[in-house]
């Protein structure tokens, strides 16, 4: 926003088909220093719809086997925030360009948009072990894709499985705020034809370890 350049506005008008952050993700995990967390403020909302999911990222870790979990440790995955896969069809550059993601502050061109991160990740704050994977992890470092695939495929419905998982129904003026070191979310699209406006703004992160 002009007058507060640190709050993004999100604006899924009736006409728009395309829902920004359909998918289980965290946000940033293709940066260097992913966001520490996301605040969103909800403007706009069309009654009874739109909710966001919540997967717990520890819980993800926590019930994995002994044995899984020791095969995983000292692995770290890749991460891509610009995947030819992406269900627009388009790169994160074209979709800044025509407005499907807001991005006003950062040049995609100079924005780095794959990176390495550990699977088990330590919350810098609590000290506890966590699943660090999403909708951007496309391979395990050193990994192929093939080879990856199976393995990922199986951490990735595991670690959003319902039971570790809660579902926010918003009013106007809720304000929610997220740890992206720790959880999950996904972004329900149950509201073509109705409009929605939220506020944004990311909380700078740090290298994750
Ligand atoms: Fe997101």
């Amino acid at each position: 926003m002009d007058d507060h350049p640190e709050i993004t506005e999100l604006l899924k008008t009736p006409e728009m088909r395309y829902n920004a952050g359909g998918r289980w993700h965290s946000d940033q995990m293709y940066t260097p220093k992913p966001a520490k967390m996301t605040m969103l403020y909800a403007r706009e909302i069309p009654e009874g719809r739109g909710d966001t999911m919540f997967s717990n990222m520890y819980l993800g870790y926590e019930t994995l086997s002994d044995g899984m979990k020791a095969s995983l440790q000292g692995l770290r995955a890749v991460h891509n925030g610009d995947s030819k896969n992406h269900p627009t069809g388009k790169t994160r550059a074209e979709r800044v360009q025509d407005g499907t993601i807001h991005l006003p502050q950062i040049d995609p061109g100079k924005q780095q948009t794959i990176s390495s991160h550990p699977v088990i990740r330590t919350h810098p704050g609590t000290g506890r072990k966590l699943l660090y994977i999403g909708g951007h992890t496309e391979r395990f470092d050193g990994w192929t894709e093939a080879e990856s695939k199976p393995l990922l495929d199986y951490l990735k419905a595991h670690a959003t499985r319902p039971e570790f998982t809660c579902r926010l129904h918003w009013a106007e003026n809720t304000l929610t705020m997220w740890d992206n070191r720790c959880c999950q979310h996904f972004a329900i699209n149950d509201y073509d034809g109705y409009q929605r406006r939220m506020h944004k703004i990311m909380v700078k992160g740090d290298a994750p370890f």
